[in-house]
């Protein structure tokens, strides 16, 4: 298997290569890729060195996989170019999430839809993917009325440029500003831009990629998401409606069957998810589980992930990994 890796010097392509070979995602070749700036730079992986490739070099290589994570704009104009080569795309960009002809893959969920004809596949949001992959034993058994969800993200999600302005501002320096505002000692309300019904970008992507991952348009989504000045992963209040009535002890057990999923609920012991240990790890986390006492059929819970890993480079590494599995590729 050819494997290229695009976006292989920047955050989430690291993480992507970290992954590859904690995942252990057999390949017998393998392109690291990235802008002009960085071709003909060496990199380590695994006890080797590579020279960084630019894009047209790695289309001229016919990789079998390219895993994407270097900006919507370098996806909508080359992920169609490797595929007209005959690669599987997994583009961890938003560029292709909602084009009806594309699937939005959480592998533990829909891998399955997945065919051989599928060439371009869209990796979702990260705050998207733990959500979803919390809840989807539960949506199996209960269905689901509706979500009401609120982030607590962390900086790496805005790429290298965020740390250094957190970094830099913890310093006492002047940072290069990433953010509209201070970060540090802060809190922003605002992720991506504003649309014109109010929302932002990422709370719109938290409510449509739901819907198209769990083909459902009827569960009802809403979503406030915040910037937070942590590291570690992102951190999600989650309400939700059922259409049936659960018990919390039957609620536990199904967390604790979703593959991907570590319960970690044992507030008596001060026993919750936080960013500082799902940081580096490639599950979602699952605790503070707790009945809405306020309308029937509900539940609050609190889900940590890292998203540089199950929000990004652990789900596309996967996806790579159920194409070889599915015999897509060999
Ligand atoms: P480079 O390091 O050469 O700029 P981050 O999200 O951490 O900012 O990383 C973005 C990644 O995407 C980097 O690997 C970056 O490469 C790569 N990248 C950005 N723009 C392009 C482009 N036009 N063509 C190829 N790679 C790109």
């Amino acid at each position: 298997m050819k494997l290229a890796i695009v976006g292989a010097t920047g955050l989430v392509g690291g993480q992507m290569l970290k992954v590859v070979e904690e995942l252990q995602l057999a390949f017998d070749e393998l392109l690291l890729v990235a802008s002009a700036r960085s071709a003909g730079k060496q990199m380590e992986f695994m006890g080797k060195s590579y020279t960084v490739v630019t894009l047209e070099q790695a289309v001229e290589a016919r990789p079998d996989i390219a895993i994407f994570s270097a900006g919507g704009s370098t996806s909508l104009k080359w992920a169609p170019k490797f595929a007209e080569v005959g690669c599987f795309v997994v583009d961890n960009s938003s560029a292709w999430r909602m084009d009806p002809s594309k699937k939005l893959v959480v592998p533990e969920i829909n891998a399955s839809e997945l065919t051989a004809d599928d060439k371009i596949i869209a990796n979702p949001n990260c705050s998207t993917i733990q959500m979803v992959l919390a809840l989807t034993k539960l949506r199996e058994r209960y269905g689901i009325k509706r979500i009401v969800v609120s982030t607590y993200q962390s900086v790496t999600g805005s790429g290298k440029k965020a740390v250094d302005q957190m970094m830099s501002e913890r310093a006492g320096e002047t940072p290069d500003m990433c953010y509209p505002h201070k970060i540090d000692m802060n809190v922003l309300p605002h992720i991506d831009v504003f649309q014109e019904n109010g929302y932002t970008k990422e709370e719109m992507k938290m409510i449509l990629e739901t819907k198209k991952i769990f083909s459902d348009d009827s569960i009802a989504v809403t979503a406030t998401t915040v910037r937070i000045p942590t590291m570690g992963g992102h951190s999600e209040s989650i309400n939700v409606e059922f259409n049936e009535d659960f018990t919390l002890a039957e609620v536990r057990e199904l967390i604790e069957n979703t593959p991907g999923v570590v319960l970690e609920d044992d507030p008596q012991n001060n026993v919750y998810p936080m960013p500082l240990n799902a940081h580096n790890r490639n599950e979602v986390f699952v605790g503070r589980l707790r009945r809405d006492e306020s309308q029937p059929n509900t539940l609050n819970m609190w889900c940590v992930a890292d998203n540089l890993r199950k929000g990004a480079a652990t789900n596309a590494v996967q996806i790579a990994q159920h194409l070889v599995d599915a015999g897509f590729v060999s």
